[in-house]
This record gives C-alpha cells, structure tokens and sequence, in this order.
C-alpha cells in the first residue's frame, strides 16, 4: 500500500535567527509537501521575509535544521539553495529590463555551443519551459523592460523554473499586480502545483490566502503560532491568530453632514494624456474614493493634481482660487499632499534612520529651522499612529520589514499636516492590525478638516472608507457612488456594463 502522504519536499525544525540581539525567529517548524501550497501569514515585523530568506540561503539561521527531499542542507548561499531547487521570487524583481525574456531566464547558464552562447537554443528553450506553464502568449525574445508586471513575474517564475526549483518562494507576490493580473498568477500556480513544485506563499490578503492554499501557518513574533488546513479555518480566526486580539472588522464611522465643510478642490474639464474631461470636487472633511480598473487614469488623476504629469486642459482650484501646479513642490506647497502607490520607488533612504526619512518631506518643504521640535513631536507620534515597529526611531530604516518602511513613508507625508490628502493604495503591503490603525487615522484627519481622496483597489476598503466614490474609466469620471454602494455597482461602472444613460 502507498502513503497517502507524500514525503515532505520541505521540512524546517526549530529555526531561529538574531539580528544584532534581537530575536526575530524563534524555534519555527514547518514543512512544505510536493505539489502543496503553504502560505504564511502574520504582521509586519513577524519574521516571514526573513524566514524566506533562510530557506532561500540569504541567510544562514542561528539554529535549527532545513532539509530538502529527505536531505540536511546548509545553504552557504542564494546560488547553493538554487542549485538545490529553491526558487525565490521577491517582491522587487531583479530582472535585466534591457535585455530578452530568454537572456533573463538563462542569465548565467545560457547554453553554449562551440564556446558561444547558443541563441537558437536558448529562445527554443525558454519557449518550451513558457508553454509547459501555459503561457504561450510570452514571446521569448521580447524585451523584458517592456513587458507588464505580471508578465514580469513570469519571467521571474520561469527563470527559477529554468533552475529546475523544486519548491518556489513567493514574497508577497501580488502587492504590485492588477486583479487580472492576479488571476493570471493564479493560474500558473495551479500549473505549477501539478508538475509537484511546492509553494511558499506570503501574503497580506487574506482573501487570495483562502483561495490558493492548502495550510496556513501564522507567525507572530518570530515564532509560530498555528499551521492549519485552510478549508478548517476562517479569516477571523487567523486574524486572531496573528494579531493576538479580537480585530473590529468596522471601518470607522463616516463624515455625518456637520463633518462637511467647504469646497477645498474643484476639477472642471481635467485633461491630459491619460485623463479626458474629468469633472469632481472635494470638500474639507470628507473621504471621496476612487475607484475603477488598473489604466482607467486612477493614478494619473492623483499626479495630475499634485502637478506631477499636470493636466493640460481644464481648471483646477484650490480653496476657490485657480492654480496650475506644474511641480510637486508647488503642489505640496498649496498644501497637497500625495501618497503614492509605489513608496518603496518614492525613496527610502536606506542607511538613514526611521525618524530622518518620516522627516524627509517636511524638512523639504518647510525649510526655516525653526518648528523643527514641534515637527519631530508630531512625526513621532505619526509613527506610532501608524504602528511602526522599529527598535526605536534612530534605527536604520533598511533593517525594517517591508510593511515598516511603508508605513514611515506614509508618517512622512502626513507630517506636511496637508489640507488635501491624496491616498494611492494606502494599506497596500501593511498587516491587517495595522491597516485598521491606518483607517482611523485617515478618518481623524478628515474629521479635522482635511479633504481626502483615496485611491484603493481593495473593494471591501474603498466602500467602508469613502463617504462617496468617484469611479473612473479609461480616464473619464463614468459615474458617482453614495455611501452604502456595493461591490456591483463599482464592479459594473468600472467595467462599463451600466450604460450611462440608464442611470
Ligand atoms: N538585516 C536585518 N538587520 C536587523 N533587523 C532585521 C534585518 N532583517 C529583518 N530584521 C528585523 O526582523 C524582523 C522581521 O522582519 P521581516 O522582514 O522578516 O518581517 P515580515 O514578516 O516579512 O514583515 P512584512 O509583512 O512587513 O514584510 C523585523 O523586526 C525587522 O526589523
Ligand atoms: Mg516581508
């Protein structure tokens, strides 16, 4: 008779890991089956990146044992856990954009013929290793740097595929793909799972969590609470889990009509390259939402009023008087603020410490000296606000979780204590603890009579925040939500299945 069970491909006992003294792992267990997708959960700081990494031999654990298919292993690097079957793909892509699919799969193992690189080989190959995942659609010798996100991560997939990996990490894989794009990566893990390659999954949407894998194990702390099936859990059990506390699943209470003060932002016939005739007005206060698809001008709206990529048709006002910022300074100096999708991008500043990088704007853009300990008040207590989890604020903000780091960045440009606030994906990458603690905030800054505008892609988020929703489509407003709209009515204007005249 055959084991039900197949052997573990992955089995992880005891690890644990410090830096300079700090624990961050702690005795962690976990064990990944062929073909199985195990996801790993937890808050900023819980010690899942740095987990990935030990299995991936970026670092080598103070304690504990990994084996592979049966076998210790010690990993003495990246390249040594490679050359054993383990992929991983993080959430910055370490791609050549200037060079083709086929180069980036094969970088550094091109094969060769007659001592050359042997470019009909290589193409052929990387063809065959794209259409055993199903992606057909991929040219081999495109260039990488044109290519979309998700197609990016293909490349990613395929160059650990390329590698023979027999289990793939994935760091967040989703937290800069579109929803299709997301159904696309969902497909080639299922792919993947059937060729017997076991998954590592880590993800803040618990959503995706339930839909992909098998078990579940939840880290808090550096060590590890729980590992369950996925079909015997729910989601508020494991936020239970990971934040050690009963989570309010409420959204703070909306703007009621005395919250409401005057007109601060109008946008009359807004155009530009990716926006046409864009109507909207923002009053102090109030939460409006953006909705709509990935392209529909959601960004681009932001950046046109914060007078990045300003728009070139059409009026803008500020609190009644018109203006035409033609640079972020000048729109920060109106008093607008932007939040942008991509903070990592934005700038860190790596070796600087937690508390001059949530400076960094302010320091810009007030320049006079003086205030300056009434700024460092302020900025401390938006670090705490926001749930930032540092040693302490004169840490270098490189040794902080991906989720930390973003949060300083959105400390930062709070401190501006900006009239107008412009939001893009606000919680993307941040914990399900903190996420709530953020939503407060937004709300407390309204209620102090800051106009917000907040871009989200997280349906449930930009219902339970926005007093209205503006939901736009191939850059134009296609209509206005109330508060108390459904998922439906954004999905259905998004996507143009209401026609305008019915409404
Ligand atoms: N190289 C390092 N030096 C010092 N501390 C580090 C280093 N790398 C990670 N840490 C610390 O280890 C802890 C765990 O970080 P890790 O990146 O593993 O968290 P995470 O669970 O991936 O969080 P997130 O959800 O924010 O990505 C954090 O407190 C972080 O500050
Ligand atoms: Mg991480």
């Amino acid at each position: 008779m055959s084991d039900p069970r197949p052997a573990p491909l992955l089995v992880l006992r005891g690890i644990g890991k410090s830096f300079l003294g700090v624990r961050v792992l702690d005795g962690v267990d976990l064990d990944v089956a062929p073909g199985e997708v195990h996801a790993v959960v937890g808050e900023n700081g819980a010690g899942k990146s740095t987990l990935m990494k030990i299995v991936s031999g970026g670092y080598a654990p103070d304690e504990g044992s990994i084996e592979l298919a049966g076998e210790p292993r010690a990993f003495r690097g990246p390249r040594d856990a490679q050359r054993a079957g383990v992929g991983i793909i993080h959430q910055e892509f370490n791609l050549l954009p200037e060079r083709t699919v086929a180069e980036n799969v094969y970088l550094g193992h091109e094969p060769v013929r007659r001592g050359l690189v042997d470019r009909r080989e290589m193409l052929r190959r990387t063809d065959d290793l794209l259409a055993s995942i199903g992606e057909t659609a991929l040219p081999a010798d495109a260039r990488v740097g044109r290519l979309g996100v998700a197609q990016q991560q293909v490349v990613e997939i395929a160059k650990a595929l390329a590698l023979d990996a027999r289990l793939l990490i994935m760091d967040e894989p989703t937290a800069s793909l579109a929803d299709h794009e997301v159904e696309l990566l969902y497909g080639l893990m299922r792919r993947l799972q059937e060729r017997g390659i076991g998954l590592l999954y880590v993800s803040h949407r618990l959503a995706e969590v339930f839909d992909l894998s098998g078990r579940i194990t939840v880290l808090k702390d550096g060590r590890r609470v729980t590992t369950v099936d996925t079909a015997d859990t729910t989601a508020d059990e494991l936020v239970r889990h990971m934040v050690g506390r009963e989570l309010s699943s409420y959204y703070p209470d909306r703007a009621g009509p005395d919250d409401r003060g005057p007109v601060r932002l109008t946008v009359r016939g807004g155009g530009n390259k990716k926006l046409r005739g864009v109507d909207l007005e923002l009053r102090a206060g109030e939460v409006l939402g953006v909705g709509g698809l990935q392209g529909a001008g959601r960004s681009a709206l932001a950046r046109a009023i914060f007078g990045a990529a300003p728009f070139t048709t059409g009026e803008l006002t500020i609190d009644g008087t018109p203006i035409r910022p033609r640079s972020p300074r000048a729109a920060m100096r109106a008093g607008v603020a932007y939040v942008t999708e991509d903070r990592k991008g934005e700038g860190i500043v790596a070796r600087q410490s937690v508390l001059d990088n949530a400076l960094l704007a302010s320091r810009a853009v007030f320049a006079a000296r003086s205030g300056r300990a009434a700024r460092t008040v302020r900025v401390r207590e938006l670090l705490a606000a926001v749930e930032v989890r540092a040693v302490d604020d004169d840490q270098e903000i490189r040794f902080l979780s991906g989720g930390n780091q973003q949060k300083v960045v959105l400390a930062r440009w709070l401190a501006l204590n900006p009239r107008i606030l412009l939001f893009d994906e606000p919680t993307r990458g941040i914990d399900v603890g903190a996420k709530s603690a953020i939503h407060d905030l937004v709300r407390r800054l309204a209620r102090e009579g800051a106009a917000v505008l907040m871009i989200s892609s997280d349906l449930p988020e930009l219902l339970g925040m926005s007093d209205r929703i503006v939901v736009l489509r191939d850059g134009r407003v296609a209509g206005e939500l109330p508060a108390g709209a459904t998922e439906e009515d954004v999905v259905a204007l998004a996507v143009g299945t209401v026609r305008e005249a019915a409404q």
